[in-house]
């Protein structure tokens, strides 16, 4: 597999990127909410470096439903939401892509009157976005290629890899 980003790149952006949202947020009681499933090792590392009053929720939404890349109906499962009414959100996800997913979720959270809104992805595809979207904090720009571990998936699968890598089977499949 093609390592794209070793685990010590991702460790040490991930640091640096939770020191930016710690002095941006101050001692602002804060509400990281994780897309459920690919943001799972990004929140876990994030939040232990936060030096801040943290809640800790997750949001349940796809647009990819199985394999690859067809995006489907984005649907949203309210129930695993906490209460974020008057709370200040970060929104945190493995990967912009189209940006379907997040500008989706972004725009059901305001409609629960949130005090604020920013979002975090750990990676953004060069050249893929269909809808604006420019998150608040982004890890690394990476090249419009198929990319599984640290959260990501390729059907369930690979999300426990420490580092992001090219899956090379399926990298003829986006264009
Ligand atoms: P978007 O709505 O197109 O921005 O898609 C975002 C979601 O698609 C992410 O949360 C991922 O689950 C998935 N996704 C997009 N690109 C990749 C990839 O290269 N590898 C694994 N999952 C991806
Ligand atoms: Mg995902």
């Amino acid at each position: 597999m093609n390592i794209l980003i070793s685990a010590e790149r991702i460790q040490e952006r991930v640091r640096t990127m939770a020191a930016e949202i710690s002095a941006d947020y101050r001692d602002r009681p804060l509400t990281i909410l994780g897309v459920l499933t690919g943001s799972l090792m990004f929140l876990a590392d994030l939040v232990r470096h936060l030096d801040l009053p943290i809640r800790i929720g997750l949001v349940q939404a796809s647009s990819y439903r199985g394999a690859a890349t067809t995006p489907g109906e984005l649907r949203i499962h309210p129930e695993l939401l906490p209460d974020v009414r008057n709370r200040h959100v970060l929104l945190l996800d493995d990967i912009l892509d189209t940006g379907r997913t997040l500008s989706r979720l972004a725009e059901h959270l305001r409609s629960l009157e949130v005090a604020s809104l920013r979002i975090a992805v750990l990676c953004r595809k060069i050249g893929r976005q269909e809808v604006p979207l420019e998150p608040d904090y982004q890890g690394f720009e990476i090249p419009n290629e198929f990319v599984v571990g640290y959260g990501l998936d390729y059907n369930d699968e690979y999300r426990h890899l420490p580092f992001v890598a090219v899956l090379p089977q399926i990298e003829s499949t986006q264009d």
